[in-house]
């Protein structure tokens, strides 16, 4: 018979009978999307790997502990032949024939009724990729384009300008700690889609590039010595440009709810009856030590962290940090905002009982090309900085955990 290109299609199998047969990585490999789409599984085999055994203990198939037997694929509407005995997967093919049920062949294509497309998802779309032929049957390919396209979809490289679906109002955009890798997908994407970027100094500021002509960028930075663009006017600004209709992204560094100020702007929005979606960040408080080779916990060590703004310096009577009490924590201290103001605090830390020996690093521009780390002890940091010229921004990491990775200088 000539070969024909394979027909595509989308199976919808919500609560409609699936015989999976075999239970090894083929399998394990397969069911996730099985589970998703509804169908109601039962799989047969001897054996089965861990994971399809947790599937089976969630309830999420029905696991029947022996080998195929002809009969299993009677009053069914698909299976997924993919035992290790060829012998039975051709007696089970050839039972799926007879009872007219499409089947997919892990070990024999050209057996097969069917093939599993390289499968992905993007905002309420699945991209599904088959090549035309088994001849020209190449899986790897087939995977690399649909993850060339996901990936696209996903980061904004690849738009589909006539249908995309703009969305008017603002978002809160977590945009990670600096290296450009590091902010989430939808991040990513909502960045791509924008008509406005209003913009801080932190984060990651190299996807500001890849931006297309017509985005305008608005620098609302706040740089810690420099001109600043007060609160209210980032605010008035998001409106007015949400007012108009626009796709708005408020992007800020970390996470846009540590020390971000996002819940102001949330509330503005909220007051202007602005619709406002916000989309977390990974916070500089954790990832900037991680890059640093710094756990902020780590077994038998550190069982918690603290997360301490260091702007204001613990003698001032703004302060409303609970110095003495955080001496008194056995576990990992972060501070952020605090290169200034360092040595007022490792003094009153000292001062309320920690070891003036305890581990310190300051982790500056983690995660970016500029990223370094200047190790020291309470009792040197307010040296450290001076003689290293430590800038903002830095994390700084009080505790054992300091020693605890790879010596970054051995
Ligand atoms: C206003 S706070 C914003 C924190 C941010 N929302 C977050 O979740 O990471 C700014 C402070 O975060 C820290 N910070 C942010 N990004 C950093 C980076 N890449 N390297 C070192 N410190 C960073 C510094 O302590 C800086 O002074």
């Amino acid at each position: 018979m000539a070969e024909h290109p394979a027909y595509p299609v989308g199976l919808r199998l919500t609560g409609r009978r699936v015989v999976v047969l075999g239970g090894g990585e083929v399998a394990q490999r397969r069911l996730p999307a099985l589970i998703a789409a509804g169908a109601d599984i039962t799989l047969v085999s001897p054996e089965v790997t861990p994971s399809v055994e947790a599937m089976a203990d969630a309830g999420e198939l029905t696991w029947e502990r022996r080998p195929y037997a002809d009969g299993d694929l009677t009053d069914i509407w698909y299976a997924l032949i993919a035992t290790s005995d060829h012998d039975a997967n051709t007696r089970a093919s050839a039972e799926a024939e007879r009872n007219r049920v499409w089947c997919v062949r892990s070990d024999d294509a050209d057996e097969a009724t069917a093939w599993t497309p390289a499968t992905g998802h993007s905002e309420g779309v699945t991209v599904a990729v088959l090549t035309t032929d088994a001849k020209g049957r190449d899986p790897r390919h087939t995977a690399a384009i649909r993850d060339a396209v996901v990936e696209g979809l996903r980061d904004g490289t690849l738009v589909a300008p006539h249908h995309r679906t703009r969305a008017p109002g603002v978002a809160l955009v977590g945009g990670g700690p600096g290296d450009p890798d590091l902010i989430t997908v939808r991040g990513r994407r909502l960045l791509a889609a924008a008509d406005v970027v209003i913009t801080d100094h932190l984060g990651p500021r190299d996807l500001l590039t890849e931006l297309p002509p017509n985005v305008e960028v608005i620098d609302a930075a706040k740089l810690p010595y420099g001109r600043f663009m007060a609160q209210e006017a980032i605010n008035n600004a998001l409106i007015e440009h949400a007012k108009q209709g626009k796709s708005v992204v408020r992007l800020k560094g970390g996470d846009p709810f540590v020390y971000g100020r996002g819940m102001e702007e949330v509330q503005a929005l909220a007051e202007a009856g602005i619709a406002c979606t916000v989309v977390p960040g990974i916070s500089s408080s954790i990832s900037v030590p991680g890059a640093a080779g710094i756990p902020v916990t780590h077994r038998g060590v550190a069982h918690e962290f603290t997360v301490v703004s260091g702007h204001i310096a613990p003698d001032d009577e703004r302060s409303l940090v609970d110095w003495p009490s955080l001496a008194k924590l056995t576990g990992t201290l972060v501070i952020l905002m605090g290169v200034a103001t360092i040595a007022k605090v490792a003094e009153t830390l000292i001062a309320h009982g920690k070891s003036p020996d305890t581990p310190l690093a300051l982790i500056q521009e983690g995660t970016t090309a500029a990223q370094r780390r200047v190790d020291a002890t309470l009792a040197t940091a307010g040296e450290a900085v001076l003689a290293h010229e430590v800038k903002p921004p830095a994390v700084i990491v009080i505790g054992e955990v300091v020693n605890v990775g790879p010596n970054p200088s051995a």
